[in-house]
């Protein structure tokens, strides 16, 4: 059984949700898949395919005008949140530390936070890759997990861009992350390989040693491309 997920980022509508929803219904699959979608987008009947959140606030309540926290997350049927994703580390200055807070919170409210950790490209060329990623596990994790947590290796610098690893490079991460969650006490974590996945290397992808399941972008907005990734494994 591998995950597949889907990051929707800002992009589809209610409409689009609900298509998805219902073409979804009818795919044959043991593999668990997962819609993470924007907030506005959370409250429909999703059947058997569980909704996430992109993000989340730190904060429980109060007054941070424009934030969502966990638990309201969970109130609308909700079961996973994206955090820590490139995106919100690019653009919104999330750090390590920020992302495991936010885990937490996810946590605390019965959510299972996908957790996001990758290197980009400035990384990547001064040879960090391996510091970066593990690092990112270990500081982005708390410490006192009750409950279920999925990492997502995300290399930053391949998102969006049609570019992959090698699947040397994609093993070398993931035994890394693999061996990182072991040394915490959290061996059998699923870890998750996102960054420009689509049907044609889905299947190959999936096959490299501890890739539980994939974390898909663009290719998880309409049903004709999501479709055969959440099929093209057992
Ligand atoms: P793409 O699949 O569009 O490269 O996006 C990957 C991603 O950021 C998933 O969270």
């Amino acid at each position: 059984m591998k995950i597949i997920a889907g990051n929707w980022k800002m992009n589809g509508s209610r409409a689009a949700l609900s298509e998805m929803v219902s073409a979804l219904q009818v795919v044959e699959t043991d593999n668990k898949v997962i819609l993470c979608v924007p907030y506005t987008m959370l409250c429909i009947d999703s059947g058997r395919v569980a909704l996430g959140a992109q993000d989340v606030s730190v904060h429980e309540k109060g007054a941070y005008t424009g934030e969502v926290s966990a638990t309201m997350i969970a109130e609308t049927g909700a079961k996973y949140v994206i955090v820590g994703h490139s995106e919100r580390r690019q653009y919104h200055e999330e750090t390590n530390s920020i992302v495991r807070q936010k885990a937490a919170t996810a946590l605390s409210a019965g959510l299972t936070p996908i957790i996001c950790v990758g290197e980009n490209m400035d990384e990547k060329q001064a040879g960090k890759t391996m510091a970066v990623i593990e690092a990112g596990v270990r500081e982005s994790v708390p410490s006192d997990i009750s409950g279920d947590i999925i990492i997502a290796y995300e290399p930053r610098w391949a998102i969006g861009a049609g570019l992959t690893p090698t699947e040397a490079e994609i093993a070398e991460a993931h035994k890394l992350i693999a061996d990182t969650l072991d040394s915490m006490g959290l061996s059998g974590t699923p870890v998750l390989y996102g960054a420009s996945v689509k049907a044609a290397n889905a299947a190959d992808i999936m096959s490299i040693p501890n890739v539980g399941g994939v974390l898909v972008g663009g290719a998880s907005l309409k049903p004709d491309d999501f479709i055969p990734i959440i099929t093209s494994v057992k």
